[in-house]
């Protein structure tokens, strides 16, 4: 019994604890954010250090990368204090600077 109890305390926390409370400027450009807060786990790809990610065709658009940076994924925290806009702002920086596979 006391097994399965820690064994959910350990598995929620590790669940809850992809968020990240990272707050942009109100005046930051994609840049500054992409700095901040994406710099650290993503720079150059070795092919072409201009670019941070590498991205297949198909998630290739703004809706898809929105929700990447909204929600997150298994290792990715999310990013829930990144507004509407800064969003919209993020996700063209994103897809410009892509390798697209
Ligand atoms: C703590 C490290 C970390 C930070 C910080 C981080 N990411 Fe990620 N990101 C990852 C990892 C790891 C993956 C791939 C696995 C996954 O989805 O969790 C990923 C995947 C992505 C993808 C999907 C690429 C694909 O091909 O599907 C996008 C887009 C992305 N990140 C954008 C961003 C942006 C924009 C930021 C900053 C606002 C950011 N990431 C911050 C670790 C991070």
């Amino acid at each position: 019994m006391f097994k399965k109890i820690s064994l959910l305390v350990i598995l929620t926390a590790s669940l809850t604890a992809c968020s990240n409370d990272y707050t942009p400027d109100k005046a930051a450009t994609a840049k500054k954010i992409y700095t901040e807060a994406c710099a650290s786990c993503h720079a150059g790809e070795p092919a072409d250090p201009s670019k941070y990610w590498t991205m297949n065709k198909k998630n290739a658009n703004k809706a898809y990368v929105v929700n990447k940076v909204k929600s997150g994924g298994l290792r990715m925290p999310g990013f829930k204090n990144i507004n509407t806009a800064d969003l919209e702002k993020i996700s063209e920086f994103v897809l410009k600077h892509s390798i697209i596979k």
